[in-house]
Order: C-alpha cells, then structure tokens, then sequence
C-alpha cells in the first residue's frame, strides 16, 4: 500500500478511548491523539527517541552495546535517529505514527507495510521515559491491530540486551521467531512475530491450521 494511499484513506486524528488506566497522576490515556503524520517533526521525535533510548541503554554494560563510552553510545543513538528520520522519508512504504498529549510529543511507532496485508513490519518504537509503564505502547499495538484489521502478521526485530523491549513484546503477546535482516547476528538481535486473534487459525505460509 502506498504511503500518500493510506493517508487520504485513513484518519488523521484518532483519539484513543481508553479506560484501561488506573493511575492516581495527572496523566489520562483517554487524553491521548494517535496521528498519522506525513510530516512528522524531526526535532521533537529526535527527542523522544533519544529519552527513550538513552534511559533503556543506562543500565546496560556498555560492553554489551559494543560501545567504549556513554559520548559514544549518544552519537551512536544520534546518528541511528536521523538515518531512521531519512529512511522514512525515503520509503514510501514507511507510514508515521506520532502519539501526542496536549500538542506534546510523547511518543511515535514507524512501521512498514510494503508486505501489508500478510505482514506490518514496526521500524521503530519509543514512548517518552516519563510516560513509560502507563500501557501507552500497549495502545499503540492495540491501535495498530485494530486499524489494520486485514493484517496477518506483526513482525519485529530487537536487541536481546534491550530487556525492556523483549519483556514489552513478550507481554503483548508476540512470540521468539527466526525472523531478522541481512548481516543482523543472531546473538544480538532476536525477531519477533504477534498473529492477531482472528489470523490465528492460519499458518504463515496462508494454509488453514487444521488443528485448531
Ligand atoms: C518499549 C516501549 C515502547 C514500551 O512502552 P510503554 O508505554 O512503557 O509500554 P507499556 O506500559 O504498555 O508496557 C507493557 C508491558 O511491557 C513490559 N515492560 C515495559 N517496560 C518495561 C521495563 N522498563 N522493564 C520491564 N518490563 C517492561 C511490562 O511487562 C509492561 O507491563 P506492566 O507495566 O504491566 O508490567 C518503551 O519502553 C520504550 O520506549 N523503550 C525504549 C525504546 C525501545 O526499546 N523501543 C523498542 C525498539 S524495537
């Protein structure tokens, strides 16, 4: 499906009803706007994916992420967002989900959808460190499965030292598979896929589980 496509098809402004929050803050999940966005702003997604990051990586030996110091391992962040800011706006199948409250950028999801309907493939994820285990990202992959009801499979791929992500994909609900990329090494990166209830009577070559 194309880019420019989606968009004329699909709502800009998707406010997500949500009672699933039991939270004695001043935060409100039913306050937040999930927006596709064509021209999603570089500056204020920069800092949501260098909050989300820096905070997950902090409590990772640096050996592990292969970096010799924390100036290094920023860089390296930095650099990662604007190749991922470029490789959208490159990509015509890479669609822009921001998550705003109240014209705060709070959080955003790229996914690709170039195998839509057999797979949505997620880019990337961050959800602001100070809005982190309020079941935000859970909305989000919640929203996507219901937005994209024809999709038979969601499919990512993370760090295995990235404890935060792996326990967030496993609680949703996605399962440890052999999916990955060219050149990824297996030790440090793990796939994984999540078949939406109504696709789980299907295997994932399309044939019928007769078992089920
Ligand atoms: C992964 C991420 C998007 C999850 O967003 P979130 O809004 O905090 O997720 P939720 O609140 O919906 O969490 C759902 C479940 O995931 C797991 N989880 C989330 N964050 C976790 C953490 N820091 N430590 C352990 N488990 C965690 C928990 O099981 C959690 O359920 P619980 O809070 O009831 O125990 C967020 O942690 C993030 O931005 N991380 C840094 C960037 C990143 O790693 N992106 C993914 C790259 S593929």
């Amino acid at each position: 499906m194309h880019k420019n496509l989606f968009l004329a098809f699909s709502s800009f402004f998707i406010t997500i009803s949500n009672t699933i929050l039991g939270t004695n803050d001043t935060f409100n999940i039913e306050n937040l706007q999930f927006v596709w966005e064509k021209t999603p702003n570089f500056y204020k997604s920069k800092k949501v994916f260098l909050d989300a990051f820096t905070k997950c990586y902090d409590t990772i030996d640096l050996k592990k992420l292969k970096k010799s110091s924390k100036e290094e391992l920023y860089l390296w962040l930095d650099e990662t967002f604007n190749n991922t800011f470029e490789d959208y706006q490159n990509n015509e199948e890479q669609l822009w989900l921001t998550i705003k409250l109240a014209n705060h950028n709070i959080g955003f999801l790229i996914i690709n959808i170039s195998k839509y309907p057999d797979e949505i493939y997620l880019e990337q994820f961050a959800v602001n460190p100070k809005f982190q285990r309020k079941q935000i990202g859970t909305s989000i992959i919640d929203s996507l499965v219901e937005q994209f009801p024809e999709c038979k499979k969601l499919a990512v791929v993370t760090r295995w030292v990235n404890y935060q992500s792996v326990n967030f994909y496993k609680k949703y609900g996605f399962v440890e598979s052999s999916y990955t990329h060219p050149g990824l090494d297996p030790k440090l990166y793990g796939g994984f896929e999540f078949i939406p209830k109504k696709h789980q009577d299907y295997f994932h070559d399309g044939s019928m589980n007769k078992e089920s």
